[in-house]
């Protein structure tokens, strides 16, 4: 793990309250590995004590990119942010998926902003020559923000919006067994809510191995404090160093 003044290169909105940074820095753009994460400093003063976990949106030629939903302080004063200005970085941190073993087919599935490891996560199992499917929900068609990027990248994609502006209309939990018979995939990795995580480990239990990234609340980062746990098969985990990718059999719902 390294601990770096990364600078940012560029601050795109990419729908209302949703940006893209893309922050340079070699060491982990080199290292980063799909669902593992970065903790960020966000801000200077006694305000931002706790660095924020973001995961690693996509990596691009000694830079790396995090999608941000703004939800709160931290969040805000990332969002604004301009070209040119330095964050203190540490990471890559935490296990990410494992994608490289010897299957065929990959379903990932996202819920909004969950979407953000997916990405990353795609093009690696595009290196690695898997046919890959994506079943990608968000409230709006303005929350769908990686669209286009998914298109280059994945066999099809299969689009749920609660609102019904673009794709099947609902929650994507409501699709899911629909898009599994269509796909048969070997390998399910998921990211979004918890209840929706939940409900695609209990359709894919005793079926196909499935990954899933849980999101807890973080303080240290480096599995010393115990604020991130989550309750497993064989007991309590750190989220930030034992995940934040786990196989969902091990997880206690
Ligand atoms: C491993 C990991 C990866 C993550 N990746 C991303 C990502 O790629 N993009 C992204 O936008 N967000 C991601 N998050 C969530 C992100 O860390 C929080 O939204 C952020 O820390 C909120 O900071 P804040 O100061 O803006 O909000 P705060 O002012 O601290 O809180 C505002 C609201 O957000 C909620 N919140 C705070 N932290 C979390 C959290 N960890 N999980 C869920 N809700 C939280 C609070 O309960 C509160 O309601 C990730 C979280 C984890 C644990
Ligand atoms: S955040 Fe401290 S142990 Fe995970």
């Amino acid at each position: 793990m390294h601990r770096v003044k990364a600078r940012v290169e560029s601050n795109v909105k990419v729908a209302p309250g949703i940006h893209r940074l893309r922050l340079s820095s070699p060491e982990i753009a080199l290292e980063a590995e799909p669902g593992q994460f970065v903790h960020v400093l966000c801000g200077e003063n006694r305000d931002y004590i706790l660095r924020r976990p973001f995961s690693v949106h996509r990596v691009r030629n000694g830079s790396f990119d995090l999608l941000i939903q703004v939800v709160g302080r931290g969040t805000t004063y990332l969002s604004q942010l301009e070209a040119g200005d330095v964050l203190d970085v540490t990471g890559p941190t935490g296990r990410g998926f494992e994608f490289t073993g010897n299957f065929k087919k990959g379903l990932l599935v996202a819920g909004g902003i969950g979407v953000a490891p997916l990405v990353f996560l795609a093009e690696g199992l595009r290196e690695n020559g898997k046919e890959i499917y994506f079943l990608y929900g968000a409230a709006t068609r303005e929350g769908l923000v990686c669209l286009d990027d998914l298109r280059e990248v994945v066999q099809k994609i299969f689009s749920v919006t609660e609102d019904g502006s673009f794709g099947y209309e609902g929650l994507l939990t409501e699709f899911f067994s629909e898009v599994f018979e269509e796909c048969s995939p070997n390998r399910i990795f998921a990211c979004g809510p918890e209840e929706m995580l939940r409900k695609v480990a209990a359709s894919t239990a005793g079926t196909v191995p499935c990954q899933i990234s849980l999101e807890r609340k973080m303080a240290c980062g480096i599995g010393a404090c115990l604020s991130c746990v989550c309750r497993t098969r064989e007991g309590y985990k750190r989220v930030c160093v034992d995940g934040p990718v786990f196989d969902a059999s091990e997880i206690i719902w």
